[in-house]
């Protein structure tokens, strides 16, 4: 049955907008992990939150300013806090997400994301789109993302572009790829029943197959051996490793985990397939993982060199950001 679900969601095709530089959508730094509650008993620190401000123009079109808002839950799904922090507590009010182009005054934003054309931003900077268009542009140190087109019907396939595929995606491949960290964590140290509720809850690793699916047209041409490697991957952690899980069966359970992130690498670096995944990932980003890792006691520090081979090793031992 999950099979077929799972083919069905292939036909599922979204434009593509134009995207500029190519893979703008997928390197902008959308989130970060910072401290919040500083200075109450809530303090936490590396909790993702929003990196961006999303802006629309006060005079813009009901329908735009409603994409915006799409936008946004989006990222909230990302994020674990809206970044509730040392400035805001000063000022005793929450930060904000959606502002409109009078709002954002002399804020200064790292990143921002522009809505629409019909703003402040996208006429200071004199630009114009003749087709659906996601382009970065870097002012003053503040890294501009627009959602821009030629009318609003196509700033409207633009925007539902970046929310229902890249950030949708975006948020399920990361909760995907922490939680499928954390459960190596929970196999580790023997915690069975905390394994078998990540792979069961909606915010676990289910979350992964489901977007890929809607996020790549490309999918659909996949050649038969790339979509053997989902189902092989699928049949681990949704049916093979939860069995050893159910067993309390440790050492079964840390070779199908090593066996699953196999596959993670064979798509992402081309072992033994073509290589789907075409980019590097933002460091600033991806290295929770290791955070996380850590924290289950599964990187050790040698010497002052910290050692990730409990995971990186053999044909997985490739672990750097650089190109
Ligand atoms: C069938 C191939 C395939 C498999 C298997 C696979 N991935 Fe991916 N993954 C992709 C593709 C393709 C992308 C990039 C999509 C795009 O173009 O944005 C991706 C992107 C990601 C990203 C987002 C990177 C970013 O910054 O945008 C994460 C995180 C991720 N995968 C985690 C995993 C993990 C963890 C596993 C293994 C448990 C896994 N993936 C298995 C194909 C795969
Ligand atoms: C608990 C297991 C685990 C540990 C420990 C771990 N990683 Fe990873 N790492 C993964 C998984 C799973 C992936 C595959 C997901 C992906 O490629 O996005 C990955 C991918 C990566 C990548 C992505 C490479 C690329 O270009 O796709 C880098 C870089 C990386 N790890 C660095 C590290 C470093 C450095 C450490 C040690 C400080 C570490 N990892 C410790 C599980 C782990």
């Amino acid at each position: 049955m999950k099979k077929v679900v799972f083919l069905a969601l292939f036909a599922l095709s979204f434009a593509k907008p134009v995207i500029d530089p190519p893979f703008a959508d997928r390197l902008f730094s959308y989130i970060h992990y910072t401290e919040t509650w500083a200075g109450t008993p809530a303090f936490l620190k590396d909790v993702t939150t929003p990196n961006v401000l999303i802006l629309y123009g006060s005079k813009e079109d009901p329908e735009i300013v409603a994409l915006a808002g799409r936008i946004a839950y989006y990222l909230g799904q990302w994020t674990e806090d809206i970044g509730f922090g040392v400035e805001e507590i000063r000022q005793s009010r929450m930060p904000e997400l959606l502002i409109s182009d009078a709002g954002l005054k002399d804020k200064k934003p790292k990143a921002l994301i522009v809505v629409g054309v019909n703003n402040q931003i996208v006429k200071d900077l004199g630009l114009s789109f003749e087709k659906p268009t996601i382009r970065l542009i870097k002012r003053d140190d503040m890294e501009i993302l627009i959602v821009g087109g030629a009318d609003k019907q196509q700033v409207l396939e633009a925007g539902r572009y970046l929310a229902d595929v890249r950030l949708n995606f975006k948020v399920g491949a990361y909760r995907t790829f922490f939680s499928f960290v954390a459960l190596r964590g929970h196999i580790e140290k023997g915690e069975f029943d905390a394994a078998a509720r990540v792979i069961k809850s909606p915010m676990g690793v289910s979350a992964c197959g489901k977007n890929m699916a809607i996020a790549s047209p490309m999918v659909a041409q996949w050649p038969e051996e790339l979509k053997a490697i989902v189902r092989y991957r699928n049949n681990i952690l949704y049916s093979e490793l939860p069995k050893a899980i159910e067993e309390k069966d440790k050492e079964k359970a840390i070779n199908l985990w090593k066996e699953a992130m196999l596959t993670c690498y064979k798509c992402h670096q081309g072992i033994e397939v073509p290589q789907v995944r075409k980019f590097k990932p933002v460091e600033s980003i991806h290295s929770k993982h290791q955070l996380i890792a850590e924290s289950f006691g599964l990187v050790k520090t040698v010497g002052n060199q910290k050692s990730c081979i409990a995971c990186h090793a053999g044909p997985t031992n490739i672990r750097g950001y650089g190109n």
